[in-house]
């Protein structure tokens, strides 16, 4: 079975509070878009991943064998999964990368070994993995709230083109929600009237998280500003970081160390997983 696993950026990402459990309480609209991996898996006697980036890695913190391990633990299945990742989408960018090929793990592990567990089931398994693996089973675009588990489905957005702009160098999740200064926190209400902005048409795209990431590397800062000057309607910076989303016509770097990636909008058909080619339509 071969199977795309999608990247995602936050179109609008707000924290809204820091949690006892030190998780952050957020408000976000998540996308799927037609950057991703490629998995391979089938059937096997024991767990095998092999993953076209030998950086990745393969031992017990790898989000897919955490997925095929939760899987085995929730429904008692006894074989194993020989799996094969093809890696496109850069790590450490805050475009979801290893939550969507635990997502897509669990997903065919489903279809290959019980395909009656609902969809809603596997979501919440998702969640004990990572914060952004439930948004994967969405149809693409959501709203999530909580730490990131609770999803609410939202309608399609088309999007023909976005680019995604990586600089080298990543950034560590936990250490941006670090630097997060809650002196210069919003209200609830604050991010409620921003959201419903959002949701109604009136886009304000941003993200909570762009102020700290930029503290820890002021690079970002002036790469945000070289995406702005190059015309771009909407520069911001997905997830955690490090990489941006740029939406509308504008001039790309022409520097070395910046990758960019064409891509645009995907969602999901019902009962069916993501493909890159299925671009939304309204
Ligand atoms: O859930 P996940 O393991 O992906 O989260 C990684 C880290 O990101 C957490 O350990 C935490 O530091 C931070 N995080 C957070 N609040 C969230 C999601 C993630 O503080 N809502």
């Amino acid at each position: 079975m071969r199977l795309f696993s999608p990247a995602k950026i936050n179109l609008f990402l707000r924290i809204v509070s820091k949690r006892p459990d030190g998780y952050h309480q957020l408000s976000s609209v998540f996308q799927a878009i037609s950057l991703g991996d490629t998995l391979t898996i089938d059937l096997h006697d024991r767990d095998e991943l092999t993953c076209s980036d030998p950086h990745l890695p393969r031992d017990d913190s790898n989000l897919v064998l955490k997925a095929t391990r939760l899987f085995r633990k929730k429904t008692g299945y006894e074989r194993g999964f020989r799996i094969h990742l093809e890696k496109r989408i850069p790590t450490q960018a805050g475009l979801g990368g290893g939550s969507s090929n635990a997502a897509t793990t669990l997903w065919a592990c489903a279809k290959l070994a019980n395909p009656d567990i609902p969809l809603n089931t596997l979501k919440d398994w998702g969640a004990e993995i990572g914060s952004d693996v439930p948004f994967f089973f969405s149809q693409g675009t959501a709203y999530c709230a909580g730490r990131g588990e609770i999803v609410h489905h939202l309608p399609s957005l088309t999007q023909k083109t976005v680019w995604i702009v990586k600089p080298a160098g990543g950034l560590s999740t936990p250490s941006v929600y670090k630097q997060l200064n809650f002196g210069d926190a919003v209200s609830e209400k604050v991010v409620r009237r921003d959201l419903d902005g959002f949701l109604a048409g009136s886009m304000s795209y941003f993200n909570d998280l762009e102020a700290p990431a930029f503290s820890l590397r002021s690079d970002l800062r002036a790469l945000k500003e070289v995406l702005l000057e190059g015309g771009f309607e909407v520069v911001l910076m997905s997830g955690s970081g490090s990489a941006f989303f740029c939406l509308g016509e504008g001039r790309l770097p022409e520097q070395e160390d910046v990758e960019i990636f064409p891509a645009s909008f995907i969602s999901r058909p019902l009962n069916e997983w993501y493909s890159e080619s299925t671009f939304s339509e309204l």
